[in-house]
């Protein structure tokens, strides 16, 4: 290594705190799969029956990965390509990747993120109160076609991830998660109190939480595995580019176990908030976007006080969104920095 080389390690950025970490990682955990997956396969696949083969799977197999891959990226303290490739030259293909992965579900994740600033302005300005839910999806339908208007959402999303990226690890990404990570939690436990109080909401605890082994098959186990590993953001490269800005003074199993209990509860949470509201409606439950753009508009349409709460959820989408996202632009933004040496000309120096 030259001087310069080792100046540029020497002033890689690092997490202030543990907590910051910890959100960050978390942040990055927390998304579209908690959201509009978990309760719809948790119902599908027998509710509590399902409950306990997913935690075997995101404790025993998605915490050990997830651990391996914050162990890995520490360790190398570069980039996710370089993590792998610090053991053997050719591991850099599946470091690299990844990286390409992680890109490509980061611009879907982009489109979805713009469609939920949408629908926060659209909500709280009292477009779904009182219409009728095939309103409601021509609403949908008319929008995911009106490219110019999807775009602009997107890059306005993409600007705020961006704008995050640019200020840093510390200023930009721990700070954003130690702050939004809360208020998400927060927000959560708001919409769970408002759904699980609506009249005919236990049909839907039944629904979702009520074991059933009889519904577990092969596909169940698959479903659960799958499930943790894309809620661990598993494969991606996050895990490893996060855990690269990590002291080696922190303890890796530690914040590991605190981010799989905070998304686990984000998760049960998440089916919580929904769930009972969906058939306290007599809607069918249903998973992805029809059930977060077309399902739910349309009861939070009929509720009292249903912009407000319609608004607290897009506010609370976003957020989730917002943070995966970061951690997906901040997988090749790394290996940028790294590679062409942006670090002293793009980020602050700290
Ligand atoms: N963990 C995110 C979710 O559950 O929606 C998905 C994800 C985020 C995958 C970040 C990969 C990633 F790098």
């Amino acid at each position: 290594m030259n001087n310069t080389e080792l100046q540029t390690k020497g002033s890689r950025e690092q997490f202030k705190t543990r907590f910051g970490f910890i959100m960050a990682v978390a942040g990055s955990a927390v998304g579209l799969g908690n959201i509009w997956r978990f309760p719809y396969i948790t119902g599908v696949h027998g509710g509590g029956a399902f409950v306990i083969i997913y935690l075997v799977s995101i404790f025993i197999i998605g915490a050990t990965i997830a651990l391996t891959e914050m162990a890995i990226g520490r360790h190398g303290g570069s980039d996710v390509v370089e993590a792998y490739g610090q053991y053997d030259k050719r591991f850099r293909i599946p470091g690299f990747l990844s990286m390409i992965a992680v890109t490509v579900l980061m611009s879907f994740y982009n489109i979805i993120g713009g469609w939920s600033i949408y629908y926060f302005i659209q909500i709280i300005s009292g477009k779904f109160t009182g219409i009728s839910s095939g309103e409601v999806e021509s609403i949908f339908g008319n929008f995911i076609v009106n490219s110019p208007r999807v775009a602009i959402f997107t890059i306005i999303f993409l600007a705020v991830n961006t704008i995050v990226i640019v200020k840093g690890i510390t200023e930009g990404i721990e700070r954003v998660s130690s702050i939004v990570m809360p208020a998400l939690f927060v927000l959560l436990i708001v919409l769970v109190i408002r759904s699980l109080t609506l009249p005919g909401a236990k049909e839907g605890v039944i629904w979702y939480l009520k074991p059933d082994f009889s519904k577990v098959t092969g596909s169940t186990i698959v479903a659960a595995v799958g499930q943790a590993f894309f809620t661990l953001s598993l494969g991606s490269g996050a895990m490893a580019t996060y855990a690269s800005y990590l002291s080696k003074d922190e303890s890796l199993p530690k914040a590991t176990y605190s981010v799989v209990i905070t998304d686990t509860l984000v998760a049960l949470l998440a089916g919580l908030a929904i769930l009972p509201a969906v058939f306290a409606f007599g809607v069918s439950p249903g998973e992805g976007p029809g059930l977060v753009f077309v399902t739910l508009p349309s009861i939070f349409g009929k509720i009292p006080f249903g912009a407000f709460f319609g608004a607290m959820f897009f506010a609370f989408f976003f957020f989730a969104a917002l943070t995966s996202s970061i951690s997906m632009l901040e997988v090749s933004v790394t290996y940028l920095i790294e590679k062409k040496r942006w670090r002293e000309k793009k980020r602050p120096l700290l």
